[in-house]
């Protein structure tokens, strides 16, 4: 089994999505899209950003590795009653069932970023967007000390090595390593832009039952207290992911949660 499809598969991200759907239809209503554009919307999840995007009368196809997520993304579609966005599993480095130029713009939020080989993934992204077109991909920073990038640092320090020749999914944050993989692609550096922006995690009950949500759905998280547990440490896992969850909330609500995660913010014009 590809480690980077089960990883995924494993669990329900449907249940983190949830809480970030404000989010994003905030950063989808800031990408100027239009009735007919053409939207690829990468590691596209259950649709957090291609729901919105069908919503303003873009073509949207949602890709993802994973299949429970592809059946769940294609479920919200026909709830809404949505025929313009559709969902099929693919893998970003290798998206061959895709042709060249076809896409106006291409979405990765928080996507891509887990796919491995990243220099394929930025090849493959160049490749299927058309001559004037743009990609816009959304990547947690290693060592920001905001939410996520907090959580998958910890979930790291608890769960075996990767093996060797991995590459973080956070090296998609650093700037530097964003030029070189799209340099890489074919795009001048002065192509490419970066702002820092927020997600926020919102969520009807308390930071410790959020992070529950992420314990029980979240593939790292989940593999982060497998490994934990047979060590005898979750207990000291959990204890570290309480001081961030509740440490980090900004709702005023009692019983509320609202966590802000920073992200870089990348737009690349083919
Ligand atoms: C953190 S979730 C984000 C989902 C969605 N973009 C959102 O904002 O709700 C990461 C997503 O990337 C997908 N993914 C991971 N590796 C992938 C790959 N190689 N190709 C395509 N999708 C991938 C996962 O299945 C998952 O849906």
């Amino acid at each position: 089994m590809n480690p980077n499809k089960a990883l995924w598969e494993k669990g329900d991200f449907t249940r983190i999505a949830a809480s970030m759907r404000e989010s994003g239809e905030e950063l989808v209503a800031k990408l100027g899209i239009t009735r007919g554009l053409k939207v690829l919307d990468l590691g596209c999840g259950d649709g957090t950003t291609a729901i919105p995007a069908a919503k303003l009368g873009a073509d949207v196809l949602g890709v993802d590795i994973a299949s429970n997520l592809v059946a769940a993304g294609n479920k919200r579609a026909s709830e809404l009653g949505l025929t313009n966005v559709r969902f099929q599993e693919g893998d970003a480095s290798n998206l061959l069932e895709l042709a060249d130029d076809s896409f106006d713009l291409v979405v990765s939020i928080f996507g891509a970023m887990f796919a491995p080989r990243p220099f394929e993934v930025a090849k493959e992204m160049v490749r299927v967007t058309r001559p004037g077109g743009r990609i816009v991909m959304g990547n947690w920073i290693p060592d920001d000390p905001t939410l996520i990038a907090q959580v998958l640092k910890t979930s790291a320090a608890y769960t075996a090595p990767p093996p060797e020749g991995f590459i973080s999914p956070v090296t998609w944050g650093v700037e530097e390593n964003v030029i070189e993989r799209f340099e890489g692609a074919g795009v001048p550096k002065d192509k490419i832009s970066f702002v820092r922006d927020t997600y926020f995690f919102n969520y009807p009950g308390s930071p410790s039952e959020l992070l529950g949500v992420f314990r029980t759905y979240y593939g790292p998280t989940m593999n982060a207290f497998e490994a934990a547990e047979k060590n005898g440490r979750a207990a000291d896992l959990q204890r570290e992911l309480e001081a961030l969850f509740n440490g980090q909330n900004q709702s005023s609500e009692p019983g509320a949660t609202s966590i802000p995660a920073t992200f870089l913010r990348v737009t690349v014009e083919v």
